[in-house]
């Protein structure tokens, strides 16, 4: 279960620190001989031996016997990143390797020492400290625990409060984007909507931030019919969540809304899926989970502006009392919905959310679904497709999406296709055929959004791996939470020139 590893900024020379694992990130063509003092030029031997140069995803790992303040060294390769964003993602699997070699041996510390320069790199290295170290064990007899209890990244010289500060947003950012996962690895037995609420409501305290949920009744005096729709083959009653946060001087800019897809089981309802095709919709509310995330790291970064958190959670199940396949549904916007096909229903709720969550007429629109198989059959299991009415929302949102080393795409909005999802007898129907699936789900999302300026992130693929990848499980990636948070950082050293914030800035771009 999610537990991030404190990572601190130690001043100290790698080859005398006492340590039970020291990592030394190498570049490819880096030469190893500067630790090689103690050893009298083993490791410089070794890694020729084993042809170790420093690629990515070398590894070089032998134990001292006491001749080195650490008890092991672990060479581990970084490549040569074309780009500065590059490089932090490799120092991200970088750092996952390290703890995944420290569990292996079983140290208490690890110290990562190589060339670390500035507070990108840090947070970098803290996230993927902490990121590498989780696993989903809840259900397991056998728990190991984690004798690892502290990650020292290491420096030359007093570490700048700059890089401490960054440190520890990386531990927040892992530790957000575990809480993430284990939501989405959790059963759908135990996080059904009423649970994904509570862990809404739960995580919003403990960061200080406002939380609402409403049931049924409100959610039908809100007009909510589309997502009410959905829900109505299910037991469980549909729970409708928002969480605030206001900046702590006065109002700020323009509020900023996230809205995430919250099906905790998505049968297909009527239109029942293949039992194949439901092993893995226990997933399906990955969006929301990523929100509840984001907006706990939003009351961390303080932006100058508001910021909004929405869900609406239900279960898709078919049953006596679920919506049918040729209903006509009227939308909180009064836009009409012939249901074509039962297991097109996330953009039946998120229809109804987003309408909702641009009444207050925010800045940005920001949603994140796991809402088509065709999106991974267009990019792939690993890269999120992004759709946007807003060019400058959108670049705003692949540069942090690279920073924050989440793969995304920009899909088109093509207007020549709105024709695919126009019903005979309503304003829409909610599919449009087997061409282009994930566009005409974004288009049909498109008209519930008014003109505010809007982004999709169809996280169908990068939600949940079937197994491991660089500093990623089996299981939920926490895939969102990265973007989001870098997103907001960046929104809000953009809206805050108070000395500081533009000092941060500049040191780190
Ligand atoms: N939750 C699914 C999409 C999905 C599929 C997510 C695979 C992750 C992995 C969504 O509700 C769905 O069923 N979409 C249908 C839409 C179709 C009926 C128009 C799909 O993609 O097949
Ligand atoms: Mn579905
Ligand atoms: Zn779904």
């Amino acid at each position: 279960m999610a537990m991030a590893i404190p990572t601190s900024i130690t001043p100290a020379e790698p080859a005398t620190h006492p340590t039970d694992l020291l990592a030394l990130l190498v570049r490819e063509g880096d030469k190893l001989s500067a630790l090689d003092g103690a050893l009298e030029g083993l490791l410089a031997r070794c890694a020729k031996e084993e042809e170790f140069t420093g690629k990515d995803g070398q590894v070089l790992s032998l134990h001292t016997h006491g001749k080195m303040g650490p008890q092991r060294i672990a060479a581990v390769g970084i490549g040569n990143p074309k780009d500065a964003d590059r490089l932090l993602d490799q120092l991200r699997v970088a750092a996952s390797r390290a703890v995944k070699l420290a569990k292996a041996v079983g140290a208490k510390t690890l110290s990562i020492a190589g060339p670390i320069d500035g507070a990108a790199q840090v947070q970098a290295l803290a996230e993927g400290a902490s990121l590498g170290a989780y696993v989903f064990d809840r259900y397991k007899k056998d728990k190991k625990p984690l004798k690892l209890g502290r990650v020292e990244l290491l420096v030359r010289g007093k570490p700048s409060r700059d890089l401490t500060d960054a440190a520890e947003l990386g531990r927040q950012v892992a530790a957000a984007v575990c809480a993430a996962r284990d939501l989405v690895n959790d059963s759908p037995r135990r996080v059904n909507p009423r649970a994904l609420a509570l862990a809404a409501r739960k995580s919003a305290e403990e960061a200080g931030l406002e939380c609402e949920v409403l049931g049924r009744a409100q959610i039908e005096k809100l007009g909510m019919r589309l997502f009410l729709g959905v829900s109505q083959g299910s037991a469980e009653e549909p729970q409708l969540v928002r969480i605030s946060y206001d900046p702590p001087r006065g109002k700020g800019g323009d509020a900023v809304a996230l809205v995430g897809k919250a099906i905790t089981f998505d049968s297909g309802g009527l239109s029942l899926k293949t039992a194949q095709g439901m092993e893995d919709m226990k997933t399906d509310m990955a969006g929301a989970a990523a929100v509840i995330s984001a907006m706990g790291l939003v009351a961390a970064l303080k932006p100058p502006f508001p910021v909004r958190g929405y869900f609406g959670a239900c279960e898709n199940l078919p049953s006596g009392t679920a919506y049918k396949p040729g209903d006509v549904i009227v939308g909180k916007n009064g836009t009409s919905v012939e249901v074509l096909n039962t297991d097109a229903e996330g953009r039946l709720v998120l229809a109804d959310v987003l309408a909702w969550a641009v009444e207050e007429k925010p800045a940005a629109v920001v949603d994140l679904a796991t809402l088509t198989g065709a999106i991974v059959v267009a990019l792939g299991p690993w890269t999120a497709g992004l759709f946007s009415n807003d060019d400058a929302l959108a670049s705003e949102l692949l540069a942090a999406a690279r920073t924050a080393g989440e793969p995304v795409w920009r899909m088109p909005l093509p207007s020549e296709m709105e024709e695919l999802i126009k019903s005979p007898v309503a304003d829409l129907k909610n599919t449009g055929g087997r061409y282009g699936g994930s566009i005409n789900a974004a288009l049909f999302l498109q008209h519930f959004v008014g003109k505010v300026p809007w982004a999709h992130l169809d996280i169908a693929g990068p939600a949940s791996i079937d197994k491991e990848r660089g500093y990623n499980a089996r299981g939920g990636t926490g895939a969102g939470v990265r973007l989001l948070a870098e997103w907001i950082r960046r929104r809000a050293s953009a809206a805050a020139p108070e000395p500081k914030a533009r000092e941060r800035t500049r040191k780190r771009r």
